[in-house]
């Protein structure tokens, strides 16, 4: 059976009926129906009967269930589903197939606006294991795109510390007060890097990098979360490993880093602020290298750009986002829980086509992965540390139907209550 060019159906039988130097008269006669009759049904103008269809696809060599869907009969199936979301499901539909599977028509596409609350069982893998080892016995040139949150203080994550933060005992990690009657999340405290610990953090991320070159293919792209204080040593060690600097998306979140007045000192220096009150959160950009044209790789990787918000709006780098919702913690409950509404947006992106794999190798609770659910991608999750691990399985399929307000419609919050972000200073 020939697949069809078009998504108009009487452009598509008389397509067809050309190329098989099918006179009008003649189809019309095979048909038993008058020649007006037939060429109304090309220009659009009459809607066929479903008897008719398959006469029409028997004749013409054309699948059938695709010229039903082309006259409007959807499968019975497919239509129940349709249905009974009316809503959720097309979203569901775009999101999966994409416009660009549809020549000639384009379709809006922004996920954020609507939850998708079909579960996605079957297109997402989970490892509890080190990623490094992990990466090292992973085939080469199998992964689409990498985004992730790795543990950039390094020392949070340390058998030791995060001991000390689950028997709730202090270390690198302090419990904050309850504030106006909210229980707050626990934070890194700040950590003070001297100059070995900050070559021990490029060499970690020199050996990360040089293994994710060699998971991901051609023109994959990696999202990576960072804070303004370190980006620039995690930056230089994913050059040096080979990829290209693709940017910077700009999270603009507040958190709790900075803005305070010198220690002890307040009172005598009331007008000073050490350093400036974090408004924002980096997220590096890169790219293993194209083959050849951008085009060229996209035809042969799916990957070399990055997919579109909609036809007329290409991705932007500042993305306004607030600090994780409270029922996104209760769910998976991390220190560093990403929030769906922005992850959502960049997941999304990440694969300019909608196909391939996505990877989080410092996965924590999901969020990568919960979001790349919702949006239709296939995933993978690795995650070192075993509780974390229990988490994420849980959390996964519950973040990924939750439903998220576009983040560029959420307008920034005068002073978060809440927040995980990691707290560092550097000597
Ligand atoms: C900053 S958190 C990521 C949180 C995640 N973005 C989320 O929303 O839940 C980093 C995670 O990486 C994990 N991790 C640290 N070293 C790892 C390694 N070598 N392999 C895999 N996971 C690791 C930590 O246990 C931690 O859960």
């Amino acid at each position: 059976m020939k697949s069809l060019d078009t998504i108009d159906f009487g452009q598509a039988v008389k397509e067809q009926r050309k190329q098989l130097s099918l006179p009008l008269s003649r189809l019309s006669s095979r048909l038993k129906v008058t020649k007006g009759y037939l060429s109304r049904l090309e220009s659009g103008k009459a809607v066929p009967s479903l008897t008719m269809v398959k006469k029409l696809s028997k004749i013409l060599k054309l699948d059938s269930t695709k010229l039903g869907i082309l006259a409007g009969y959807l499968p019975s199936d497919v239509e129940k589903i349709l249905y009974a979301n009316p809503v959720t499901a097309p979203a569901f539909l775009r999101e999966t197939f994409g416009d660009y599977y549809i020549q000639g028509h384009t379709m809006k596409q922004n996920c954020q606006e609507e939850s998708v609350s079909i579960a996605h069982k079957t297109r997402y893998e989970l490892e509890q294991s080190d990623c490094f080892r992990w990466l090292d016995e992973r085939k080469s040139n199998s992964i689409h795109a990498i985004v992730t949150d790795p543990p950039y203080g390094l020392k949070e994550y340390t058998a030791t510390e995060k001991a000390k933060l689950r028997n709730g005992n202090g270390g690198v990690w302090r419990i904050p007060p309850k504030l106006d009657g909210y229980e707050r999340q626990p934070l890194p405290r700040f950590t003070v890097l001297n100059q070995e610990e900050k070559n021990e953090l490029k060499r970690f991320f020199l050996d990360w990098a040089q293994k994710a070159y060699k998971v991901l293919v051609p023109g994959g792209h990696i999202f990576i979360a960072t804070n303004p204080l370190l980006s620039h040593i995690v930056y230089e060690a994913i050059e040096k490993a080979g990829f290209e600097k693709r940017g910077e998306i700009i999270r603009l979140v507040q958190t709790l880093r900075g803005g305070d007045r010198p220690k002890n000192a307040h009172k005598e220096f009331s007008d000073v602020t050490v350093m400036p009150r974090s408004c924002w959160e980096p997220w590096g950009l890169f790219r293993k290298p194209c083959e050849g044209r951008v085009q060229d790789n996209l035809r042969k990787w799916k990957t070399g750009g990055l997919r579109r918000v909609s036809n007329d709006q290409p991705f932007c780098d500042v993305i306004k986002s607030s600090p994780t919702r409270t029922s996104e913690r209760e769910i998976a409950p991390h220190p560093s829980l990403k929030p769906q509404a922005f992850m959502r947006q960049i997941v999304r992106a990440a694969l300019p086509l909608g196909q391939g794999v996505i990877l989080d190798p410092f996965m924590g609770a999901g969020s990568t992965i919960a979001a790349a659910c919702a949006i239709g991608y296939r995933s993978i999750g690795v995650e070192s540390d075993p509780e974390f691990y229990r988490v994420a399985v849980k959390a996964i399929p519950q973040l990924a139907v939750l439903k998220t307000t576009n983040g560029n419609s959420v307008s920034i919050p005068e002073l978060p209550i809440e927040s995980q972000e990691e707290l560092f200073v550097l000597r």
